[in-house]
């Protein structure tokens, strides 16, 4: 029998392997999934963004506008995957933790430690999440997920599954709560940790991350020049073999430690070879060593018995350096830099579990340093993503954006996440009663709602239409074009300083070439989404008009949220 010609397996070969197949370990992370009750009723509920006007903010008028969305991240990712497929730069999540202390739900019930399924149902939780946010991003983008020890190495593992171990780009310990928290019988915790991702680590790593010379993970120095140095052993662990030029003698004078590389009189030879005896090399090559002595950047120091070469390592500020593993600088801190910027916004802190301020700005310049980058973070709380990027954007003259999404449990988008970004953008006095100017910019508030259908895979007519009806504002955020101009029962018109974005609703088409008239006048690109039951029913049609784009809706969105239903 060929193994590989499954069509010839006797019933009794399948037997056979499916009891091996049974018998074999699997590597990797399992759990038992459990549904998820907002997930189950998608099949009847279809999600879609309603705007709450009265919430929308503008002061920066030609800036980009800034989306925050109430509701539940799994129906504002389920619409951000027809809005926004591979349109976001980078990811950045703080998720509930799963700490077992009742702060999170899940089937509107809080899970506690006791719960035999805790891991299972968050597990369940995140993977939907993940597997849709992985569709949102470009293919250079980058996702950064914080995490602490309760649910790090599920976590880890999850992500393993979902974007490849190939695309792991390392975890960063955060150093949160400097003094520790205290758990009774367990080690004091003081850090938590921040997973990156690559969606595709060939095209984007990690980026160079500005270190401030004064940080605290380096021991940065002044000369009397003011130039930074970090003092280093020139030995370096590179072993012999690998670069056999770099082993060669160095020779000090004991008593005054100058350095030659040729060999004098009572000269002491010193070799790159390490307290266990093992070869190594220098940091530097032969011909450079005596000028580098002249210039003093290379010193010999008697250390116990023996003598070690010394040289100063010039931190190039400007490049940057890769983020290091360890961050434990004060500015981490998430109740100095997090809940005492919250007292400093609301007089006293209304959220318990904010970032750090600088920890969400450092975690968003480690995935992408450029100026005009989309960031998306659908675990929002209070809102420090949106803080960090216009205070990112406020540093550098940038015009990144954000798309946030947070529930509203305990209120927490419209009473603290939204007034929050409101009075980062609009200014307010602080505690000492100072006035902070406002991070000038711009911000369209949406909720989730549904449209109800009897069966998404057979969506009725009926149905079809009432979608198209109510889909006007999600189209309008996946056409960056977001402001309202026109709508009556037949048609509705967004428009932005670069387009027109029109809906045509109706079956009756009897309007449709009278809009078309009105559009074709306009001198702007014009993008038109005509309700019909197929694909591509109007690609040929109103070629006359040059400006005119013809798209499709329904269909399109329908196909999208089926899609997502098989995840
Ligand atoms: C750990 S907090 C994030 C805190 C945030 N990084 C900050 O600095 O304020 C997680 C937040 O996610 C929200 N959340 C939990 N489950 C959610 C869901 N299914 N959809 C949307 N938001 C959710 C909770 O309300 C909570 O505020």
């Amino acid at each position: 029998m060929s193994r590989e010609n499954f069509s010839e397996w006797s019933k009794q070969d399948l037997i056979d392997e499916v009891k091996k197949l049974k018998k074999r370990k699997k590597y990797g992370i399992v759990w038992e999934d459990k549904p998820e009750k907002v997930v189950t009723e998608c099949k009847k509920k279809i999600p879609i963004l309603k705007e709450d006007i009265n919430r929308k903010i503008e002061k920066n008028k030609d800036g980009p506008v800034n989306i925050l969305i109430e509701g539940d991240n799994y129906h504002a990712l389920t619409v951000l995957n027809y809005t926004h497929k591979e349109k976001i730069d980078v990811i950045y999540i703080d998720p509930p933790y799963n700490t077992g202390a009742k702060t999170w739900k899940y089937n509107n019930d809080y899970v506690d430690g006791e719960d035999a399924f805790r891991h299972s149902k968050w597990l369940s939780f995140m993977e939907k999440r993940l597997k849709l946010s992985k569709n949102l991003l470009k293919n250079d983008g980058i996702i950064c997920l914080t995490i602490d020890e309760n649910e790090q190495a599920q976590l880890k593992l999850l992500c393993d599954e979902i974007f490849g171990e190939y695309n792991y780009l390392g975890t960063i310990c955060i150093r949160n709560n400097p003094s520790g928290r205290t758990r009774k019988s367990e080690i004091s915790l003081q850090h938590e940790y921040a997973i990156f991702y690559s969606k595709n680590k060939n095209i984007k790593g990690i980026s160079p991350f500005y270190v401030s010379p004064d940080n605290k993970t380096h021991n940065y120095k002044q000369d009397e020049n003011g130039k930074w140095y970090e003092k280093r052993n020139l030995r370096r662990g590179r072993k012999k073999e690998e670069r056999p030029k770099r082993y060669f003698p160095i020779f000090v004078n004991p008593k005054s430690l100058q350095i030659s590389i040729t060999n004098k009189p009572q000269l002491i030879e010193i070799l790159p070879v390490n307290d266990s005896g093992h070869q190594l090399t220098w940091d530097r090559e032969k011909e450079k060593i005596e000028e580098l002595y002249r210039k003093g950047e290379i010193w010999a120091e008697k250390i116990k018995k023996g003598y070690q070469i010394f040289f100063k390592f010039r931190p190039n500020f400007e490049l940057g350096e890769s983020p290091k593993s360890l961050w434990i600088d004060p500015k981490y801190s998430s109740r100095e830099h997090g809940i005492r910027i919250l007292k400093d916004l609301f007089g006293e802190s209304p959220f318990e579990y904010p970032k750090s301020l600088y920890a969400v700005i450092d975690c968003i310049t480690s995935m992408n340093c450029n100026k005009e980058i989309t960031v998306l973070d659908f675990f929002a709380g209070s809102g420090t993503t949106a803080h960090a990027v216009l205070e990112l954007n406020e540093r550098d003259e940038g015009k990144r954006r954000f798309i946030i999404c947070t529930n509203n449990e305990n209120k927490i988008c419209e009473e603290i996440c939204y007034p929050r970004v409101k009075k980062v953008i609009e200014g307010y006095k602080n505690l000492k009663g100072e006035k902070i100017e406002g991070l000038k910019s711009n911000l369209s508030y949406y909720k989730t709602d549904f449209v109800e259908t009897e069966n998404l895979d057979e969506a009725p007519d009926e149905d079809k239409i009432n979608l198209t009806y109510k889909a006007g504002e999600m189209i309008a955020i996946r056409e960056d074009t977001l402001e309202e101009k026109e709508k009556n029962d037949w048609w509705q018109i967004f428009e932005s300083k670069q387009k027109l974005i029109a809906i045509y609703f109706q079956e009756d088409k009897s309007k449709l070439q009278s809009l078309v008239e009105k559009l074709g006048n306009f001198d702007k690109e014009v993008v038109l989404y005509i309700f019909s039951w197929g694909k591509n029913e109007y690609a040929n049609e109103f070629t006359e008009y040059e400006n005119i784009t013809v798209k499709d809706i329904p269909e399109p969105l329908i196909e999208v949220y089926k899609e997502v239903a098989k995840l």
